[in-house]
């Protein structure tokens, strides 16, 4: 297909449009072709996500893929009314994003496609279009499986644009705006704008650009604070020009990650004028922001030195699918700034625009990421199929799209690519990949994630940053591993620095820690890390994890090893942790469940104890405590039971039933204080937590009653009533006094009244393989969650009701408005 040639720099390289017009008598391509018994659905949507789960030892789709059944063909039809007026303007269709192998045609004319899932692309309607009547979009996906190793999600699940311009317009992401000279008092804003002329006659026309202020929800704010030159041109028809300008900006509000600093945003408008007459506008976000890469220090943004805190996460939403929703993405982010969190890096494919426009507003610090796999395969299906033809267009179009997005610093084009094992030739793809990013934006650095790759190896040569997965810790160098033919590799921090003393050094992925929230089992380790193995820690025959912290896949590290590790190397610039929010799919180590392991947060949105680790170190200045485990353990009277404690203090002192455990605190390079020896009697645990000798918190943990009553509790109680916002509702099972009780799965039904809908039931179980559209869950230590969806027009109230059994039901309501 030649829909990617404008990112194809060769022209002998760029693709042709095969002859004739493919698939064009196939009858669902056709205007006719009654489709009155298909499915009505609404953008974004992923076709898969309703399930039912595959289930058994063989699935066609396994668990590494979350056992939906994303695999197979899909077509979406939808009839648009151009109308006569239109004629003579140019008629895009922007997709955000389409699962995967899309290919369109319109009243039966093929236009175009493209093949990867995760790019956005655009496709020229214009010549195909009926002015004046109806038009029929057709659209097929093709979902090979095999293809990812993890959940790719199936179909239209991004947003797909219909965009109408003068045939003289600001061409696809148009616009690049850089910045330089940056200081409290001023800066210098670079704009470059290309203009297209798709008409037959050639134009002269004006570009007028003002610069305005954003405010908090990316709104416009009052006057413009400043005006380019006007720039003209000729552009000749059927042709592009690309025009530059600068001003120098005093006073500017800079962006930057809080809580140290704000992410003040700009937008620049460009208007274009043909005879005086506007024909065109066109607007980009941006910021203005200074960053600095000191291989000896780390990041500086805007000459303040931060930390990244940063986690991976995958683009698939929870029970909801890969289907993009705004303010799903954005609860993650809440969730995950009330961590200290202040970085994500987007594994291991760019996300939905709207998604940088979120780490934008909030001032997150992202890794871009395009690629998990080269010409070299991880599963027989991925991207090394069309990697020679679309590797070039995939990777120039990945930049242009989010060059102007002032959270993104990094590029990154691979992790773990399989080139890292073919030395020069690796070096040689990606220095190829590397030439095409830093056509498209000289401005930014760019890394590769290697788990493999060693400082003495080509390929290391190649990106401006060093990205290490799990070698800075090291892998596998417990003794168990001795003599294993799989990857075992030394602490590798100080080798890379000494080797590469002039480039930045980032854990692109830490950890890869295991637990299911509320989950405890006996024995614990003493050892502070340790691979998951039935009786430590693991339990196959449940598919569950311990939740004490202490647990990792092979090759990775518990969280307190990786902590100490990167205090001792202060030359790293910050770790990204495999990873925030649980996903679906690569459900490591029991590949009979749907969802990871490796979340701090599990797939349903709760907290689980790694959260705690977490916010303890990075966001010292709140005071909080964490006790683990649940004191509900009437099979462990008089036995042995550990009490784990994070803390943002420095000391803390566990008292069982009101009688003092003891003081314990926090050596050098330790990040959790552990009383090991706590014999089990049922009532109160208390932990009161220090810091520089002052009482700082204080936390109780008790013994809970029967179950006896469900409590839900609501993100937000009021939602707008667009068709599109939701309510995350957590139902608690809790006893007479209001208390979870920590080991209940009682099944609950959930219903609803007025205008909204349940989009999705969750318990945060990996392995609860009910579908996710089913309006009952059984609870999962204590929770469950709704997810329901305003309707469009309508506001109003909204009731959600919860009922198990013989348990108080509860209700809660929601204001649609
Ligand atoms: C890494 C990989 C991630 C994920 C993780 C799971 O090796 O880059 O995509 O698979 O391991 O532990």
């Amino acid at each position: 297909m030649p829909s990617g040639n404008d990112f194809i720099k060769d022209p002998a390289k760029r693709h042709v449009r095969p002859e004739g017009n493919p698939g064009g008598d196939f009858p669902y391509v056709q205007l006719n072709f009654d489709d009155s018994s298909w499915e009505k659905i609404n953008l974004p949507h992923d076709w898969a996500i309703k399930g039912p789960f595959q289930i058994g030892p063989n699935p066609e789709v396994g668990g590494g893929m979350g056992r939906l059944p994303v695999n197979g063909v899909a077509w979406y039809r939808k009839k648009l009314d151009i109308s006569v007026s239109d004629a003579g303007k140019s008629i895009f269709l922007d997709v955000d994003g389409a699962m995967s192998y899309a290919i369109v045609w319109l009243n039966g004319q093929l236009v175009g496609g493209w093949p990867y899932g995760y790019n956005s692309f655009r496709l020229d309607l214009t010549p195909f279009i009926k002015f004046g009547g109806e038009n029929q979009l057709a659209f097929r996906v093709d979902n090979p499986n095999h293809s990812a190793r993890w959940y790719p999600g199936a179909g239209l699940y991004r947003n797909v644009w219909l965009t109408k311009t003068n045939p003289v317009h600001v061409g696809q992401w148009g616009t690049t705006v850089t910045t330089k000279d940056i200081s409290k008092t001023s800066a210098t804003i670079n704009l470059a704008i290309t203009i297209d002329n798709d008409s037959k006659t050639d134009a002269t026309i004006e570009a007028v650009t003002e610069i305005y202020a954003l405010d908090a929800e990316g709104k416009s704010t009052g006057k413009a604070v400043i005006r380019f030159a006007t720039l003209k041109s000729k552009v000749i028809a059927g042709e592009s020009v690309k025009l530059e300008t600068s001003v120098i900006l005093r006073n500017p509000k800079l962006w930057g990650p809080p809580p140290t600093q704000q992410p003040n945003l700009y937008a620049t408008v460009t208007t274009l004028l043909q005879s005086g007459k506007s024909i065109d506008t066109y607007e980009t976000r941006f910021g203005i922001r200074s960053l600095e890469f000191n291989p000896d220090k780390g990041i500086f943004v805007n000459n303040e030195r931060i930390f990244l805190k940063g986690v991976n996460q995958h683009h698939d939403l929870g029970a909801l699918g890969a289907a993009f929703n705004i303010r799903a993405a954005e609860r993650q982010l809440e969730i995950l700034r009330e961590m200290g969190c202040n970085a994500i890096r987007f594994a291991h494919n760019p996300p939905a625009p709207e998604l940088l426009e979120l780490t934008d507003r909030m001032g997150f610090l992202v890794i871009d990421e395009i690629f998990d796999s080269w010409e070299r395969k991880k599963t027989p299906h991925d991207f090394h199929l069309i990697f020679p033809e679309w590797s070039e267009p995939d990777t120039r179009a990945f930049v242009r799209r989010d060059r102007n997005c002032p959270s993104v610093i990094i590029w990154s084009f691979g992790n773990e690519v399989g080139e890292q094992y073919t030395d020069e030739a690796g070096a040689a793809v990606a220095k190829r990949l590397y030439d095409f990013v830093k056509e498209e934006d000289p401005t930014r650095p760019t890394t590769i994630a290697m788990n493999y790759a060693k400082s003495d190896m080509p390929l290391p040569l190649v990106p401006d940053v060093i990205g290490l997965n799990y070698q800075g810790e090291g892998i596998r160098q417990s003794l168990e591993f001795e003599g294993t033919e799989r990857i075992r590799t030394a602490p590798q921090y100080d080798i890379f620095h000494a080797k590469f003393p002039n480039k930045v050094i980032i854990s692109t992925e830490t950890a890869s820690a295991f637990s299911s929230r509320g989950i405890y089992l006996f024995p614990v380790s003493k050892e502070i890390s340790s691979p998951v193995r039935d009786g430590r820690g693991g339990d196959s025959k449940i598919c569950q994890v311990s939740s004490y912290e202490l647990y990792a896949v092979d090759f990775g590290s518990s969280v307190d090893k990786v902590f100490g590790s990167l205090e001792r190397h202060p030359f790293v610039a910050g770790e990204f942790v495999w990873n925030g929010f649980d996903y679906l799919g690569e459900p490591t180590p029991y590949y009979e469940a749907r969802s990871s392991y490796s979340g701090m947060i599990d797939l349903a949105g709760f907290k689980k104890d790694r959260f705690y680790l977490y916010q303890s170190h990075w966001h010292p200045e709140l005071p909080m405590v964490q006790i683990l485990p649940h004191w509900n353990w009437p099979e462990r009277v008089g036995e042995v039971t550990p009490v784990h404690v994070f803390t943002s203090g420095d000391e803390a002192e566990l008292f069982l039933n009101g009688k003092s455990l003891g003081k314990k605190k926090k050596e050098e390079y330790e990040y959790r204080l552990r009383w090991d020896d706590v014999v089990y009697q049922p009532g109160e645990l208390k932990v009161v937590a220090y810091k520089n000798g002052q009482k700082w918190t204080e936390e109780v943990v008790k013994t809970s009653g029967e179950a006896f009553a469900l409590k839900a509790t609501a993100d937000r109680n009021d939602i707008s009533a667009d068709g599109k916002d939701l309510s995350f509702i957590t139902v608690q099972i809790t006893d007479k006094d209001g208390l979870m009780v920590p080991r209940t799965n009682n099944r609950i039904e959930f219903s609803i009244e007025g205008p909204g809908e349940i989009v999705a039931t969750d318990n945060g179980d990996s392995y609860n393989l009910e579908s996710f559209s089913s309006h009952q869950r059984d609870a999962f230590n204590g929770l469950a969650l709704v997810i329901i969806r305003s309707e469009s027009g309508k506001p109003g109230k909204i009731t959600v009701k919860a009922k198990s059994g013989s348990l108080k039901e509860t209700r809660i309501e929601i204001l649609s408005k």
